[in-house]
């Protein structure tokens, strides 16, 4: 039996990337209005996950403490003022005595500190993996703590497994009680960083193809944050300045591949400075519609064909999406028949979702890193 927290892929805002150690009360206030207003809430997006270095210790009874300066009202007073904007508050912790950032994590402490996130109102928990013992058999033994820890707390939370796809995640993590797992090292705000440690968004994107049979209502495969409209200006995914983000065009490829993964989609630029090309692509119906699609499918790569790669990813109600993207450095066009190449026999009316207009082929010019995508939906002909 499985829950139903994550009958789709969670989406919503990670302090992670952009604010780093600076997250505080204010900034998730801030980021709640944004959200509220700026037409992501009505899009679907509701978590605002607080990462790394919110805790300041435990107190004499072993409770969390959060960082008093930053968090001067406490987390249930945030909590209030997030659901009161009919948004959801998520929160970061580690499974061992520290966290990444150095600061304290719940290994031992499980069963209390779900409670306390229970009392605090959370609603989702990001739990990371540094200073833990590397096995696997350590790893699924100490996820399954803090996930029977979770069940048991009395409130419904979203538990997002952080150990990087180190140890094949996908094969225990719900047995674990998660409801995503990492698939990879964190992703760089870079298109390709040809360096197997620095993980580009190419880079992420290649390691997701074979993880598709393990995506589904319940459980998500998770590619790591979206770098969309962070253009070299968060410190860690800019590695302190050494990538300078991405193209307008290559954020609109990034957005449309995870919503076709059906990967979480949690963004974590400034929502307060959204540029109006990435706002316009991040609330963009058709792309969401694909990524929350009931369904639950991941899709895979159905055709190679020179530098051009095709996804198919199954949709309700006998529909299709379609993904041509090019992955060559420079531009190229293409032509692709739907019986032949793709083994799509019946009748479907096409939808080319970047114009909303519907087509009758599937056939265009590609500039380097762009991709089109459609919507096939049964039709008569
Ligand atoms: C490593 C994780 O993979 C990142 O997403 C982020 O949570 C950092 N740790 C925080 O220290």
């Amino acid at each position: 039996a499985w829950d139903s927290l994550a009958l789709t892929p969670p989406m919503g805002w990670n302090s992670w990337n952009f604010f780093e150690a600076k997250v505080s009360e204010q900034v998730i206030m801030d980021m709640a209005d944004a959200m509220a207003t700026n037409g992501m809430k009505a899009a679907g997006y509701r978590y605002l996950v607080i990462d790394d270095h919110w805790v300041a210790g435990r107190d004499k009874h072993n409770q969390l403490v959060p960082d008093p300066v930053r968090f001067p009202h406490g987390m249930k007073y945030l909590a209030d003022y997030v659901h009161g904007k009919g948004l959801k508050l998520g929160i970061y912790s580690d499974a061992a005595m520290l966290t990444c950032g150095g600061v304290t994590g719940s290994y031992n402490f499980e069963e209390q500190d779900a409670r306390t996130f229970a009392a605090w109102g959370i609603d989702f928990l990001k739990y990371d993996y540094c200073n833990a013992p590397e096995d696997v058999a350590t790893a699924f033994s100490r996820y399954s703590r803090m996930g029977d820890a979770l069940k048991k707390c009395g409130r419904p939370i979203v538990y997002s497994i952080c150990e990087w796809g180190q140890r094949k995640p996908w094969l225990w993590a719900k047995a674990a009680g998660g409801h995503l797992w990492r698939t990879t090292w964190d992703s760089r705000d870079v298109w390709e960083s040809h360096n197997t440690n620095l993980t580009g968004i190419m880079e992420i994107f290649r390691q997701q193809e074979h993880l598709a049979p393990y995506a589904g209502p319940g459980g998500w495969n998770d590619p790591d944050l979206l770098m969309v409209g962070l253009y070299g200006k968060g410190a860690s995914s800019s590695v302190d300045g050494r990538f300078k983000g991405c193209t307008a065009t290559e954020y609109r490829t990034h957005f449309a591949l995870w919503s076709m993964l059906a990967a979480p989609l949690m963004v974590n630029m400034d929502l307060k400075q959204i540029a109006p090309e990435v706002l316009q692509l991040i609330t963009n119906r058709q792309l969401i519609a694909i990524n929350q699609d009931a369904l639950g499918r991941q899709a895979t790569t159905v055709l190679q064909k020179n530098d051009l790669q095709v996804l198919l990813k199954p949709l309700q109600d006998k529909a299709f999406a379609v993904c041509v993207f090019n992955r060559a450095a420079s531009g190229q066009s293409f032509e692709i028949d739907l019986k032949k190449e793709l083994d799509l026999w019946q009748p479907f009316n096409v939808t080319e979702v970047w114009s909303g207009r519907p087509v009758r082929t599937l056939k265009g010019t590609l500039e380097a890193h762009d991709c089109a995508m459609y919507i096939l939906t049964p039709g008569q002909k």
